[in-house]
This record gives C-alpha cells, structure tokens and sequence, in this order.
C-alpha cells in the first residue's frame, strides 16, 4: 500500500524539495501552505508526474482554523507514514521593534502548530507500531543572537520537544527527526525584512545548500534512524561551536561588522 505523508510549508523551498523527493518514491502527499496557486501546481504535477495522490490544503497555520484543517486531514487519512513539521519563517529584527503579533504568529506556526499536528498524528502511528515525524528546526536553536530572540527561541523548543519526544516513543516503532539546515536557497530570504538585506549577495556561496540537497540528507537520515540531521560539514561544526559558545560570539561580531542589525536594533 502506498505510503502517505502530510508536509507543511511545501509551497516553495525545502517543504517542496521534500514533497518531489517523496512523490518520486510513491508517496501520497498531503501538501500545506498559503500560497494556494502554487502549491496547486506543484501538487498536480507530482501527481501527473509520478501517479500519486497529491492534495493541495490552503490554510494559514498561525490560525487556530488552519492548524485543526491540517489535524483533520492527518486524522482522515490515519495512520500517516511521516508527517514534517517543516512550515517556518524569520523576523529579522529587535524584539521590542517588531510587532508582538507577528512574535505570536511566529510561535504559532512553529510552535503550536508542531505540537498539534503532532498530536494528531501520534494516536494512528502508535496503534499501527510504525511512522516518523521530522521537524525542521535551525542552528539558530543554539544562537540566542540579537534581533533573533522569537526565532531561535521557538527553534531550541522544537529540539528539546523532538528528543523528549524521541525518548518517550523508544521501542514503539516510531522515529522522531529534528533536521537543522543551516542557509539554503529557498524563499526564507527573499521574505520582508530578509529581502532587503542582500544575504545571497554578501555571505559566501560555498555556505549556501540547495533545498534538495537538505530535503535528500534528511531522509537519508531518518533510513538511519539518526534523532539530530544537519546537513553539511560546515554547519556541522557551526552547531558544535555554538555548543560550545563560540559561534554565537563569531557570527555576532559579523553580522555586525556587515551591518545586518545595529546594536539599537
Ligand atoms: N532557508 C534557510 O536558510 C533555513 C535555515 C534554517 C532553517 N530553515 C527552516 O526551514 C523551514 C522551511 O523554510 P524554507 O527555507 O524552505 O523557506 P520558504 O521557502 O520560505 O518556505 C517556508 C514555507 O512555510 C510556509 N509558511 C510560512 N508561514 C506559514 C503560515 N502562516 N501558514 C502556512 N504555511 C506557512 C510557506 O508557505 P506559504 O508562503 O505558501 O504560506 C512556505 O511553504 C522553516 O521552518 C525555516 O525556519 C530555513
């Protein structure tokens, strides 16, 4: 029988990337976003290309609305094989600066939305003894910089949720992957207060990874049964000298030389 897997954030960048690997390998696709006419086409083509199911589900998930439409499909079409967790967006910005709206709707969708789904999800996965949750979360977990406190807040708790929650699900036949990619070519950049700030054109390429690149790293992972992915050697040693203490200190004193924020800010 075919395999089903709900993606949130499958509009553009990594969410898509995983919804193409995952077409290709059979699965049906439950695919979420706002973006409704985008995420249309990406969903009939996959379905066209590869003979699969592909639903495309419009809906906001910083809205209460949005995250029971999304609890509802994974409820509909239980026991879900692998449910990613992967919606996201940043606010570059001081934190008094920037509306708390906007923080809220931030935890929302990183936050709330992850924890709901996730409890969707679990009931079928536990009855069937098999499934996997991957949830995107960033380096930026472990670099409490300035002008990123929602962020990186909202990410640590997507870290510790996944291994408690790994931890608790030991010997059910349930795999729980925290992935954090470091800066991938994706639409995250070209959004609001990103898109002015020139990141493509300032940090070096050989930073940079493609979605795909992300999207293919993680599976391979989750086949591995690895808690923590992080793709590429490079963020690899970023995410150990944050750990460290070092990297938050590094990367502050350059994005502040680059004048990315100012200290106000
Ligand atoms: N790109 C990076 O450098 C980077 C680094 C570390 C971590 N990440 C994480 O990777 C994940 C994917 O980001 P990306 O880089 O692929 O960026 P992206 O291309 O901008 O994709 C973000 C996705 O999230 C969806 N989304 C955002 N807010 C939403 C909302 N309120 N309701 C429903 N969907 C929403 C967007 O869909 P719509 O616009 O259609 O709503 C889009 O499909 C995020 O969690 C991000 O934090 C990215």
């Amino acid at each position: 029988m075919a395999k089903t897997t709900l993606i949130t954030g499958a509009t553009s960048g990594i969410g898509a990337a995983f919804a193409r690997e995952l077409a290709a390998q059979g699965y049906n696709l439950g695919l979420i976003g706002r973006r409704t006419k985008l995420l249309q086409t990406l969903a009939d083509e996959l379905a066209a290309k590869h003979g699969i199911c592909a639903e495309a589900l419009s809906a906001d998930l910083s809205t209460e609305a949005g995250q029971a439409l999304a609890a509802g499909w994974i409820q509909a079409h239980a026991p879900l094989d692998l449910l990613i967790n992967n919606a996201g967006f940043g606010i570059p910005g001081g934190f008094v600066a920037v509306p708390a709206e906007e923080h809220l709707s931030m935890l929302a969708v990183h936050a709330d939305t992850t924890v709901h789904l996730t409890h969707a999800a679990l009931p079928g996965m536990i009855e069937a003894g098999r499934g996997a949750i991957i949830n995107v979360s960033s380096p930026a977990a472990y670099l409490p910089l300035p002008g990123n406190a929602m962020y990186a807040g909202t990410k640590a708790f997507l870290n510790i949720f996944s291994e408690a929650l790994r931890a608790e699900l030991r010997g059910t036949g349930i795999f729980i992957q925290v992935l954090l990619p470091g800066f991938t070519y994706s639409d995250f950049h070209k959004r609001g207060e990103y898109a002015k700030k020139d990141f493509y054109g300032t940090l070096p390429k050989w930073i940079w990874m493609t979605s795909e690149a992300v999207a293919q790293t993680s599976l391979r992972a989750l086949d591995n049964g690895r808690l923590v992915c992080i793709p590429g050697l490079h963020n690899q040693v970023m995410v150990f000298l944050a750990q460290i203490g070092l990297a938050g200190f590094l990367l502050n004193s350059a994005l502040l030389q680059k004048k990315y924020w100012s200290k106000k800010e």
